[in-house]
């Protein structure tokens, strides 16, 4: 049995959104998770994902791995006694530690493949929750964004523990994303913010709200079809970012790099201190984005459109 997901971007509110303010997340097909679950010619359950070069038996791995913790949680809820002898095989083109969700991704293909492989039925929600619960050993304290635009594959605008309002999107849009080929955890950037918010919470709280403002405003505007004005949201965004302290000399350089190419906005997407960025092309200006983003040292670049809602 097979599935795959989506990667995703974060268009605003990151950060912000662990502390209970909204955020606005699309997904990324251009790139996505493989899981592919089959019964097993070797005794065991065997976990082969060649891009982070794992192979191995589950039991041979620490229980707190997260395909490992997966795979226990998944067995031990879909109540499947003794453990049937499997082989799961994972591969994504989606980069790692990069903002782009492909820890949630990777979870939400292997709870799917492994619930139609075994014969369970298996709903998005707890799809979800699954990733979620993997999600908070890659990061610590996730707003559970990732997991949910991923398992739905859809715009989501997202407030931490609510449920799921999607995003209606007026006119079709594009987005450039620029890779700063930097790896970032995303848990160093949270815990950051979090030791940043504990040393004066009401400064920071009100930057919270400044981004939940910008979000609120963006949603409109993406809503009604006027998605040429997000731009200097996103760049208000960006701002308040900086101030956050997760970005970084190479993601400034490639947000300065769109806006000099006639990107109308731009911006860090996810964790920060590397990872991706985002830009908003205007009519015809997509190509020209890409080249300067590759030109500032991006070593990939995706041009991700955003589809009108149906
Ligand atoms: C990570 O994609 C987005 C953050 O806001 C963390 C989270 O929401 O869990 C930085």
């Amino acid at each position: 049995m097979k599935a795959s997901a989506p990667g995703k971007i974060i268009l605003f509110g990151e950060h912000a959104v662990v502390y209970g303010r909204p955020a606005i997340a699309v997904p990324v097909t251009q790139v996505s998770a493989q899981a592919e679950v089959s019964e097993s010619s070797r005794p065991g359950i065997w976990i082969d994902a060649s891009d982070v070069g794992l192979h191995a038996e589950l039991s041979t791995l620490p229980a707190d791995r997260p395909l490992a913790a997966l795979v226990h949680n998944l067995l031990a809820a879909l109540g499947h006694k003794p453990y049937p002898d499997l082989q799961i095989t994972i591969s994504s083109t989606i980069p790692i530690a990069s903002g782009m969700g492909s820890g949630a991704a990777v979870s939400v293909a292997v709870a799917r493949a492994m619930a139609s492989a075994l014969g369970f039925p298996i709903s998005d929600e707890q799809v979800s929750a699954f990733a979620y619960e993997i999600e908070k050993l890659h990061h610590g304290t996730p707003s559970g964004i990732d997991n949910t635009v991923v398992t739905h594959s859809r715009p989501v605008f997202f407030v931490r523990g609510r449920p799921i309002e999607t995003l209606d999107v007026g006119a079709p849009f594009t987005i450039v994303i620029g890779d700063t080929g930097v790896p970032a955890p995303t848990k160093e950037a949270v815990s950051d913010v979090h030791k940043l918010w504990e040393s004066d919470q009401a400064r920071w709280d009100a930057v919270f709200d400044e981004v939940g403002k910008v979000v609120q405003s963006a949603r409109e505007r993406i809503a009604t079809g006027a998605w040429m004005e997000l731009g200097p949201l996103m760049i208000q965004n960006h701002r308040l970012l900086q101030q956050l302290t997760v970005s970084s000399p190479a993601l400034d350089r490639l947000v300065a790099a769109a806006l000099e190419a006639g990107a109308l906005g731009a911006k860090l997407s996810g964790g920060g201190r590397g990872g991706n960025m985002i830009a908003l092309a205007g009519e015809g200006t997509t190509h020209a984005i890409a080249a300067a983003l590759k030109s500032a040292g991006s070593p990939r670049v995706i041009i991700a459109p955003v589809p009108a809602s149906a």
